[in-house]
């Protein structure tokens, strides 16, 4: 770390008593006095000293990263608590002593870098320009710029970007100097050597960028320009809060980023893990946001796990592990979560060796449902068994597949990915291993599992043609519905809503998509009319989604009774609820306490209106905004889930996503922050959540143990798994509730708010539980609520920076 103590930046203050008298006073006023943005041939940097941007922005210095013991020059932020570096200067080149080191700019405009026994480390080798009074300034965008006696720009680091592409940075070339900007990856994160990965223009020609490794091989690509953004870059389409520009003119061809409110403190980085993703630095809750990840899916980083690394989509731990028979070549960087050094045999080939009579050679071990690497060499045999032979006679062969012919594969193996059932392009893929490597020799254990495995499929086997058949009683019955809804959907004219709703006089509530009112209509029927906001789809694609969603019908789901679409204005009308949204009933002080009996009824709702929309639609529909203000209830407390099948119809663009944030991060799974894809698991977290809130009847941050805030669920979950749980229990119940039916909704809750998506249960499940067809075994401890639990300073449910919002409210503006 880097370490600034007072009196070293004192120094340049002409007199100390004045500079005391400052410090006493104000520190803001040390800053004034010390503080200069610029390196001039006067004043060079050493050890503790930094210089900083104008506005304070950004701050320039040595630093270790993380624990390394190595010192670098960078730039990083200086507001920000978490040092983030986004320059440095000597990457490949670090120093490991720094006393009497120097970072100077000479007369003649270059910047450089001295060692504690002055020899050259780094230099900007900037063309020369001789002028008195050179010095590079630190600006308030994190650009570091020389500029000469002529206040002419000779050089700058936002033309020798690292790892970071900053708003107002660019990347691309420089058609005269035929320099380029590309951004590369850190080698891990304790050290900013150039890694494997690259963003960069493609050929340094075309109008799309890739993501490259070893400056090779492209897994990503942009997409091409099509004038006004990049087909492929998620956030980088209209409607987001961020101005993307391609630039192709006789000097340089570059594309870059700003953004559109001063407030986002945002940057992209290319990871030592090969991800592009966009950064989010959130004050309310002093960390860095990952909003966008690419390539998505993950497994697509070319080489992510190295050599002989199998890179699993579904791991809920590692992504990467090594084949077997491999161990990692460098446990350091695997701990840091970078994998491309790959992973190295225990056990080298007998191959090269003559094998002496009675020592086994080398043998293959069967690796099901992989995708064949790349590249592989081919070869016309007769059968398997002379593919397997052609392999065991080349001693550079390290696996072979029996295909549709013989492939064999010479060399390094990269980009093993384990598939799944059901996954296409799967293959079965024998890898050579030495023989002592190979597991249990003997077959009896591998007749066991043969067994046990075959016994589950016959049980398996069994269950599907029961879902087969009730699937098809259910589609069935389903079709039948769907004409019939189809044909009974409204259609309102304008003038009609207006009526209806007392020219939207009474509002209901508001929310991401738009704000909802009460109307009545003519055959004085009372509904819930809904006024869409940030729509972009044309009027036709609405009326296709509008009547997906009608056909979408269940006791516990909230019906669509017809819709309004008259140029941009865009309606839907619900049914009316009379009995308001759970929200209301857990946690308004006047309403009255809901029994056991009732909440469990909504819960099995609630679970079972979720069922039908992951499960029994035509397509898998995933909420993405479950809490219990979008649970409402009937006038005889039956819930019904509101609110479902938006994403279809407002993007699940960059603003949809922080919007669902605003309100609800303490209902978010960590998919949404990790970057992972987003599955119906999503759904099951956020109901876990809300299982909580109605067992507690209380807000989940809400709550205080002797007096101090803390975050409900991870307390709760500790207290399940002790057993705990009428301790749990909504305290103006007076301990009034079921037993049997308290301990699963608990257990339930705790599985499935579990860190990884694999673990939780799928929503079909959860009513099978509830509904004690299936028994639930005791819950594990989730890990993200483990380290909750440990640090409590680190938990904030509602993001309440104002800014933020602000800005927010701006983007979301920004759609019309
Ligand atoms: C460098 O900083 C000093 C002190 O803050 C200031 O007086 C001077 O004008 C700056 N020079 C340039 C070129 O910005
Ligand atoms: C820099 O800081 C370290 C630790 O605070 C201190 O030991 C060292 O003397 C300082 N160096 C200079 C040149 O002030
Ligand atoms: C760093 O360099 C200084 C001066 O060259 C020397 O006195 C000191 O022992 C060095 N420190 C280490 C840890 O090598
Ligand atoms: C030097 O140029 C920069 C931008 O090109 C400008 O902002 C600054 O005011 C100029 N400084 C002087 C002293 O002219
Ligand atoms: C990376 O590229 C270089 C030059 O194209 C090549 O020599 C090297 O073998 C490549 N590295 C790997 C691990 O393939
Ligand atoms: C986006 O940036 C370009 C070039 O910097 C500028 O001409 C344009 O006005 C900007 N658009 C917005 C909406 O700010
Ligand atoms: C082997 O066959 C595959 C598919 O049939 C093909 O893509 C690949 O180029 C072939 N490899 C060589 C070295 O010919
Ligand atoms: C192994 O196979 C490759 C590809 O067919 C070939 O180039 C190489 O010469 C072979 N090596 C030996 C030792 O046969």
């Amino acid at each position: 770390m880097h370490s600034a103590p007072v009196d070293s930046k004192m120094r340049p203050c002409s007199s100390l008593s004045l500079s005391l008298f400052f410090f006493l006073f104000s520190s803001l006023n040390i800053q004034h006095c010390i503080a200069t943005d610029n390196i001039s041939s006067r004043r060079s940097l050493s050890e503790n000293q930094t210089i900083v941007s104008k506005e304070g922005n950004f701050e320039l210095g040595f630093f270790t990263p993380g624990n390394s013991r190595n010192y670098y020059v960078g730039i990083w932020y200086k507001k920000i608590p978490v040092q983030t570096v986004i320059w440095v200067a000597n990457r490949a080149t670090p120093i490991t002593n720094t006393s009497s080191a120097e970072f100077k700019i000479s007369e003649d405009g270059k910047l450089f870098l001295l060692s504690s026994s002055k020899i050259l480390v780094w230099s900007s080798n900037s063309t020369p320009s001789t002028s008195d009074s050179t010095a590079a300034v630190l600006l308030d965008t994190g650009n570091l710029v020389i500029r000469n006696g002529w206040n002419t720009t000779i050089w700058q680091s936002f033309d020798h970007p690292t790892d970071t592409l900053m708003p107002g940075g660019w990347i691309g070339v420089n058609k005269i100097t035929g320099e380029y900007q590309s951004v590369t990856s850190w080698e891990n994160p304790e050290n900013p050597a150039p890694g494997p990965f690259t963003l960069s223009l493609e050929n340094g020609r075309s109008k799309q960028f890739v993501l490259l490794w070893n400056y090779s091989e492209i897994y990503w690509s942009s997409g091409l320009w099509n004038g006004q953004y990049f087909p492929e870059v998620p956030s980088a389409n209209k409607n987001t809060p961020f101005n993307v520009t391609f630039v192709d003119n006789e000097q340089r061809t570059y594309g870059m980023y700003t953004i559109l409110y001063s407030s986002f403190i945002t940057r992209t980085v290319i990871g030592s893990s090969g991800l592009l993703m966009q950064w989010y630095w959130l004050d309310s809750t002093h960390e860095w946001l990952s909003i966008s990840s690419l390539p998505l899916p993950q497994c697509d980083v070319y080489s992510l796990c190295g050599t002989f690394g199998i890179c699993d989509q579904k791991s809920s731990d590692n992504i990467c592990r090594c084949s077997y028979g491999f161990e990692p070549a460098s446990m350091k960087e695997w701990e840091l979560k970078v994998w491309s050094s790959g992973c190295v045999r225990k056990t080298s080939l007998q191959c090269s060796r003559k094998s002496s009579a009675g020592e086994e050679g080398d043998r293959f071990l069967e690796m099901t449902n992989m995708r064949l690497p790349a590249n592989p060499h081919n070869l016309t045999v007769g059968s398997a068994k002379y593919c397997e032979q052609a392999c065991l006679n080349n001693c550079s062969c390290n696996a072979y597949a029996y295909v549709s012919g013989c492939s064999f594969w010479i060399g390094d193996l990269r980009n093993l990915v384990q598939l799944y059932d059901g996954d296409s392009g799967a293959g079965t893929l024998y890898l050579r291993l030495a023989a002592s490597d190979f597991p249990g020799s003997g077959s009896s254990h591998k007749l066991v599992i043969d067994l046990t495995l075959s016994v589950i499929g016959g049980i398996l086997g069994i269950l599907c043609v029961l879902l087969g058949l009730f699937w098809a009683f259910q589609r069935s019955k389903r079709i039948r519905m769907a004409k019939q809804v189809e044909s009974s959907l409204i259609l309102f004219t304008y003038g009609d809503m207006q009526r209806a709703t007392k020219h939207f006089s009474e509002m209901l509530g508001s929310g991401g998509f738009g704000s909802v009112f009460k109307g009545t209509l003519v055959d004085s029927t009372d509904v819930a009319v809904k006024k869409l906001e940030g729509l972009r789809q044309g009027e036709k694609q609405f009326r296709t989604e509008v009547s997906t969603l009608a056909a979408i019908q269940h006791v516990n789901l909230v019906r669509l009774r017809g819709f309004c679409s008259e140029g941009s204005k865009r309606l839907l009308v619900y049914e009316f609820m009379s009995g308001g949204s759970l929200a209301y009933h857990l946690f308004q002080n006047n309403s009255a306490v809901l029994c056991w009996k009732m909440r469990y009824q909504i819960i099995l709702g609630i679970a079972r209106g979720l069922t039908y929309l992951h499960e029994k639609c035509r397509e898998c529909i995933i909420h993405c905004d479950i809490k219990p203000d979008n649970i409402l209830l009937d006038k005889d407390f039956c819930a019904k889930v509101a609110d479902f099948g938006m994403a279809k119809l407002v993007d699940r663009d960059f603003s949809r996503v922080l919007t669902t944030m605003r309100g609800t991060v303490g209902y978010l799974a960590p998919e949404w922050i990790s970057g992972l894809p987003i599955t119906s698991k999503v759904d099951v977290y956020s109901f876990g959540m809300m299982l909580f809130e109605l067992i507690s009847g209380q807000r989940n941050t809400m709550h205080s143990v002797d007096g101090s805030k803390i975050f409900y669920p991870s307390w709760a979950a500790t207290k399940i798994i002790e057993g705990d749980i009428f301790s749990l229990l909504d305290h103006r119940l007076n301990g009034a509730a079921d037993i049997e039916e308290l301990t699963r909704v608990c257990r339930v809750a705790c599985w499935c708010i579990q860190d990884s998506e694999g673990h939780r249960p799928a929503m079909g499940q959860v009513v099978h539980i509830l509904e004690g067809v299936l028994v639930v075994s005791m819950p594990p401890l989730p890990r993200a609520l483990q380290h909750l639990t440990e640090d409590q300073s680190h938990i904030h449910n509602h993001l309440s920076s104002t800014e933020y919002e602000d800005a927010l409210d701006q983007s979301l503006d920004f759609n019309h």
